[in-house]
């Protein structure tokens, strides 16, 4: 089952196509989107959001066409959103930010929304921070503030850009948890540059390298783009695309194995790196 659907989406900043012809069936569960910097990750994301408008091309989400004002009503009432650089009122308290955006998310009972607010601060662990002002917290406590904001009313579609960016260990843990529970039922799309991120809570994941798919399936399909190519020696080998030192101390080689070599198993980061770091496979199309 499709929830929401990108058709031929693009989009021009200047000179410069953040998007370039983008197609993408997004299903209920949670979606991965990878990509470097630039990639146009946080264009699509802006665009599935309703908060701007594709030069061409359609996007659907639950059925309903968010070119059209009833389109983007729906959507909007069914949307968590998480951007990317959040603009916060910093002499509110956390509490007081949170209790703002239910307001105007139509969150008239008062009673109601304060208990809604409290859940959704304390799952993302802020209970003992909810009453500071958000100017006094740290950068990761913002960034769990910004996460608590789209989590109010349990959205069908929740879009978070780059949410576990600038958490600690356990809050990425603890996210991915929190993640797991508020993904039951609905369509989750996120950015992140983390390939274990992707590889622990997504079951689907898209590539997109200068505003193109460049692969979509699950992280096992993605990993398993760099079966038989990834290996260990001791030495850097001239036949490796990329390689770099482990904490083990052996070097770590994605390409073409020479005869003998040590394979390892690939990992979701291997068949990403493969993808990303080797401009001459781009034109190659690997979505199954
Ligand atoms: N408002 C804007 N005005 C001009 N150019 C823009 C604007 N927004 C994005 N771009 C350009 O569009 C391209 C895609 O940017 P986008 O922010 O979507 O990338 P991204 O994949 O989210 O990158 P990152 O990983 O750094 O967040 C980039 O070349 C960027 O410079
Ligand atoms: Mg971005």
């Amino acid at each position: 089952m499709t929830a929401v659907q990108v058709v031929a989406v693009e989009k021009r900043f200047g000179g410069v196509a953040a998007l370039d012809g983008v197609d993408i069936d997004f299903t209920p569960g949670i979606n991965g989107l990878l990509g470097p910097n630039g990639a146009g990750k946080t264009t699509l994301l802006r665009i599935v959001a309703t908060v701007m408008a594709p030069d061409r091309g359609r996007v659907e989400a639950f059925g309903a066409d968010i070119s059209t004002a009833q389109g983007r009503l729906t959507t909007r009432r069914n949307l968590g959103y998480l951007p990317q650089e959040p603009g916060f009122h910093r002499h509110f308290s956390a509490f007081d930010f949170v209790d703002y955006v239910a307001i105007l998310k139509e969150w008239g009972d008062r009673k109601a929304r304060h208990d809604e607010v409290r859940r959704v601060l304390s799952s993302v662990g802020l209970e003992a921070e909810m009453h500071k002002r958000i100017s006094q917290l740290s950068g990761g406590m913002r960034r769990r503030v910004a996460i608590a904001q789209a989590l109010i009313g349990s959205p069908k579609l929740l879009i978070l850009d780059e949410p576990t960016a600038g958490l600690d260990p356990e809050q990425r843990l603890r996210f991915r948890e929190l993640l797991g529970t508020a993904a039951a039922g609905s369509t989750v799309l996120l950015s992140t540059h983390q390939t274990d991120d992707v590889a622990a809570l997504c079951q689907r994941v898209v590539v997109l390298l200068e505003g193109r798919v460049a692969f979509s399936g699950t992280p096992g399909e993605l990993a398993a783009l760099a079966g038989g190519r990834v290996w260990t020696a001791t030495t850097r080998d001239p036949r490796a695309d990329l390689a770099w030192v482990t904490s083990e101390g052996m070097v770590r080689q994605i390409g073409s194995p020479p005869a003998g070599s040590t394979l390892v198993d690939p990992t979701v980061e291997d068949g990403y790196l493969l993808l990303a770091g080797n401009p001459a496979d781009r034109t190659a199309d690997v979505t199954p």
